[in-house]
């Protein structure tokens, strides 16, 4: 069983991020065979800032690395150092119909905010077929907006294989339907381009400042509130503190006599604490580089030589070997 994912070095990481992709995608790291990628190329889609990309994707090694991704069973390493995966994407694109990315929801939100968007927005989810192919990957975790993409991926998949012969394995996409989407900030979902995120490492103030300024109704509270399960801060709750915990707050809420401000109060504590561990993992990770980029190199090296037997299969289906 092939486990493979990725995740853009577009910003700090944050806990819709956390909860829909990098916990299932650790969690499933003990069944099987992981790879899990810093997405960097596809970040060049939306971020033209060389800095800034280049500690990004540091982040995210640190990110991952500190909540427990590790390196001894699970393959990790940056996209582009697996450069045969543009190579497999101009394969794939031939057999995409323009009219299947035309559909796409990623595409179709940026043309609705009115934006004009780049050759490489719109083949994006090509870009992201070749990922998941290359590695004859069998499971995709991820959130539950890049699902449509993996069914992009099974479709050109599968129109590769009529098309040259059996060549690439039909992956299926992993969603956890508990967290398949994380509530931001302003309660729409949680995402950097919303800037409406809790990040997973953040400054102790900030992150306190963002979860008391959560806004929430004018109800006083002594008032019941019989739409408790609804609240925003209870639905984050529910992921940072312990089952039991989180029913009592909402019950509380739901009774009337808690009050926001306790409930936020409340929030920030098990947050800050459901880090706590990853928090000390990361300044020691931070304060040894070598050994991260150890693990990249080390990861990159495993990841290339999967890649360019796939691709070597591919090339030799279609003719060009
Ligand atoms: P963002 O929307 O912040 O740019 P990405 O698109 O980089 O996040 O998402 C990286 C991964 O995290 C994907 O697998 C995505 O599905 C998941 N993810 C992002 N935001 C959320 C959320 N609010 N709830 C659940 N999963 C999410
Ligand atoms: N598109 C994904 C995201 O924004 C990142 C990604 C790139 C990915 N290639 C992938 C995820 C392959 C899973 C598999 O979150």
């Amino acid at each position: 069983m092939r486990i493979l994912s990725g995740i853009q070095p577009s910003g700090a990481l944050h806990l819709g991020n956390y909860f829909g992709m990098m916990r299932p995608a650790l969690e499933l790291q003990e069944t099987g065979e992981a790879l899990y990628f810093i997405a960097n190329y596809h970040s060049m889609t939306s971020l033209f800032d060389a800095k800034e990309r280049r500690k990004n994707t540091l982040d995210v090694a640190l990110d991952f690395l500190a909540c427990g991704l590790d390196p001894k069973r699970t393959v990790f390493f940056r996209q582009s150092d697996v450069p045969e995966v543009t190579e497999l994407a101009w394969l794939l694109t031939t057999l995409t119909p323009m009219a299947m990315l035309e559909n796409c929801h990623s595409y179709k939100d940026k043309l609705a905010r009115g934006l004009a968007p780049n050759h490489g927005i719109f083949a994006y989810p090509v870009l992201m077929a070749a990922d998941i192919l290359i590695y004859d990957s069998n499971i995709v975790p991820v959130g539950k907006d890049q699902k449509q993409h993996v069914e992009v991926t099974r479709d050109i998949a599968i129109k590769f294989n009529n098309t040259y012969g059996e060549t690439f394995v039909i992956p299926e996409p992993q969603i956890r339907e508990e967290v398949a989407v994380v509530p931001g900030t302003d309660g729409q979902k949680m995402s950097k381009s919303y800037g409406n995120t809790i990040e997973i490492f953040a400054e102790e103030k900030a992150i306190r400042k963002k979860i008391m300024g959560i806004v929430m109704d004018s109800r006083t509270p002594q008032e019941p509130k019989p739409d408790a399960e609804n609240n925003l801060a209870v639905q984050l709750l529910k992921l940072v503190a312990p089952e039991e915990t989180a029913k009592d707050f909402e019950n509380r809420l739901c009774a009337g006599g808690l009050g926001y401000g306790d409930l936020k109060k409340a929030l920030f504590e098990y947050y800050w604490n459901y880090f706590a561990a990853a928090r000390q993992k990361r300044a020691e990770l931070a304060a040894n580089l070598d050994y991260v980029n150890q693990v990249l190199a080390a990861g990159a090296a495993k990841a290339r030589a999967l890649a360019q037997k796939v691709l070597k299969r591919a090339r030799q289906a279609s003719g060009l070997e």
